[in-house]
């Protein structure tokens, strides 16, 4: 069996958390080999670059921004994601690079032309076999984030950096449906889960 390249994303209180376990136990259950990795980070290098850009105290510019998550990312396909792919061991990862499409396209205003050149030449033609993109109106992502701890440097936007995220991760999807599927995040816990199995499901059977 080919191995899978999934990623999962959305907004920030969008149930990542939650979903990533539903994703680990169906890997688990079926005793598949599989990776399970986070951006930014996923090396010492991109830990470390994921401290600062988290950290509400770091000045960083738009485009330092943007490269810093593509720095995180090179790190990340050459040392974790291909080698783990070259072995036959799928990988999933908690956010990728529909992360920079809709935080630093969408939120900060990059255009997405200039993200896609460095996608391009940080991934040549690698992309996701198949994304999660779990989707929460803005009110449910707010009463999430904000009974969490303190507040990150993204988490701290203004709601109108959130609208213009969301919208961005649903343009993406929907430009892309063989790849992203949008799912209602905004419901009991257990029928995300059933929605979630079920495409797994599906994919396997056609890979
Ligand atoms: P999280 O892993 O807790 O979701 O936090 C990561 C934060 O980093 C989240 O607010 C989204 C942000 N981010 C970007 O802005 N651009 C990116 O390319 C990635 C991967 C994450």
């Amino acid at each position: 069996m080919k191995p899978s390249f999934i990623t999962l994303d959305g907004i920030d209180g969008s149930g990542k958390s939650t979903h990533l376990a539903t994703i680990e136990n169906w890997f688990a259950e079926r005793n598949l080999p599989v990776l399970f990795t986070r951006e930014p980070g996923g090396t010492p290098l991109g830990e470390s670059l994921r401290s600062l850009l988290l950290n509400p105290a770091t000045h960083v510019g738009l485009r330092s921004e943007t490269l810093l998550m593509f720095a995180a990312r090179q790190q990340h396909l050459d040392d974790v994601i291909l080698p783990a792919l070259a072995k036959g061991i799928h990988v999933v990862s908690d956010r990728f690079t529909d992360a920079t499409f809709a935080y630093q396209g969408g939120g900060r205003g990059i255009p997405a032309a200039d993200i896609a050149v460095l996608e391009n030449w940080v991934q040549g033609s690698l992309r996701p076999d198949l994304t999660f993109i779990l989707d929460v109106p803005l009110e449910t992502s707010f009463a999430r984030v904000s009974q969490s701890r303190e507040k990150d440097r993204f988490e701290q936007e203004e709601a109108a950096f959130f609208a213009r995220v969301r919208q961005s991760y649903l343009d993406r999807a929907a430009a892309d449906p063989q790849r992203c599927r949008v799912i209602d995040s905004n419901r009991d816990k257990n029928q995300v889960r059933a929605e979630i199995e079920n495409i797994l499901q599906q994919h396997f059977k056609a890979v």
